[in-house]
């Protein structure tokens, strides 16, 4: 992997190793193949209308994101923070999304709670970016400690002036990294205490596993105000971490991160549970590539379509030159996609295309993990 120098020095060896994590997770993906090898969105064909009623200029992409108006349902799903390289990856991303009107998210602000030398990684987006909606980050695994403080959760919110909260489910992350969280009996208890306190919109956030209907039920009992639901068919986690070169041979044959590198539920699969059985939110993340997959991901119940790995790869790009063409054009492109699929089905609006179920097609084994 290509060595990355560092000119800060961690505050503690804790700091230190999830610093190291952090880079390591931005450079694998950009290095290696860590994507699934199925993406399921490819089993989804879009019903063509060959009449539109309207011109392809006036077919409006604008929604709302609780209660702020953005120019399309893009969202740039949380990839970083806690690094002085992911300052300046969230810097690009945060001008691109205001520039472009679009939601932002961060990656986990852990490592802005526990080194306060880092905050800088996270803050920078809303300096960036006054007017959209930025989306905080903090794990399950975080809420579920022992020694959680609700006032952590409020320092999330503060350092960025978040207008929503995700809490990421990382399980299958967790379970194969070196010395991950793996209890979250604490996790109900401490969440309600949240729920409780604050008024902020909280959403759940999968990170390429998925969601099942059952998980959705329990969320909206708990009072979650909505789900990214995070599914298989894009950026494994398992994959990357099977890279990190943790594995303890002494102890097991096999490597746990490669053996899972394909486990979860599909994207699209995981938006049709989820519609199944709440009327809550829903940023479709989890191998999304084209405007064309967002158009998917809303006539099959989501709201808006989530990007983590191609925001990476332009967000990269974009550090390298200083600049925030590459980031830009991305935006534009998904834009551009997404307005002609809808065009071409004859919707003139996303509100319109959601769950309009004549517009679409199952096939081959997302038709079967549907019908089985
Ligand atoms: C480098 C990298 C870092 C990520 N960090 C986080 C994180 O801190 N918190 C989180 O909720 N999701 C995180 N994710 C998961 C993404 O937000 C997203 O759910 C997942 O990558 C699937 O989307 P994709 O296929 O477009 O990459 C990360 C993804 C990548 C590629």
């Amino acid at each position: 992997m290509t060595k990355i120098e560092m000119n800060y020095m961690p505050k503690s060896n804790q700091s230190k190793e999830i610093m190291d994590r952090k880079i390591e997770h931005l450079k694998i993906p950009l290095e290696y193949d860590v994507q699934h090898s199925k993406n399921y969105f490819n089993d989804i064909k879009l019903i063509h209308h060959p009449l539109p009623d309207v011109d392809f200029e006036d077919v409006d992409l604008s929604t709302n994101f609780f209660g702020k108006k953005v120019s399309a349902p893009i969202c740039i799903s949380a990839i970083t923070g806690g690094h002085p390289v992911s300052k300046e990856i969230n810097k690009v991303l945060a001008k691109a999304a205001e520039e472009e009107d679009i939601i932002m998210s961060v990656g986990s602000q852990r490592a802005g709670i526990e080194d306060p030398n880092l905050l800088d990684s996270f803050e920078i987006t809303r300096k960036v970016a006054p007017d959209i909606p930025i989306i905080g980050n903090i794990g399950i695994g975080q809420i579920s400690a022992l020694n959680f403080e609700v006032e952590d959760f409020n320092k999330c919110i503060e350092m960025i002036n978040a207008d929503v909260m995700a809490i990421h489910l990382n399980i299958l992350h967790e379970l194969v990294q070196d010395k991950g969280d793996i209890s979250y009996k604490l996790f109900r208890k401490n969440f309600q205490n949240l729920r409780e306190l604050y008024k902020i919109p909280i959403i759940a956030k999968e990170v390429g596993t998925g969601f099942n209907q059952d998980l959705a039920l329990i969320l909206d009992k708990l009072g979650f105000d909505g789900y990214d639901i995070g599914g298989t068919g894009g950026t494994s986690f398992a994959a990357i971490e099977s890279k990190r070169d943790n594995f303890d041979n002494q102890k097991y044959t096999r490597n746990p991160a490669e053996v899972f590198r394909e486990w979860g539920i599909p994207t699209p699969l995981s938006i049709i549970y989820v519609r199944n059985v709440s009327q809550k939110l829903i940023i479709a993340t989890g191998g999304l590539k084209t405007g064309i997959d967002i158009a998917k991901s809303i006539v099959l119940g989501a709201d808006y379509g989530g990007f983590a790995y191609k925001f990476l790869q332009s967000a990269w790009k974009d550090r390298k030159t200083g600049s925030i063409s590459y980031t830009v054009k991305e935006i534009r492109t998904l834009k551009n996609e997404l307005r002609s699929s809808l065009w071409l089905m004859n919707i003139y609006n996303v509100n319109e295309l959601k769950g309009k179920r004549d517009k679409f097609v199952i096939l081959g084994e997302l038709y079967q993990w549907l019908h089985q």
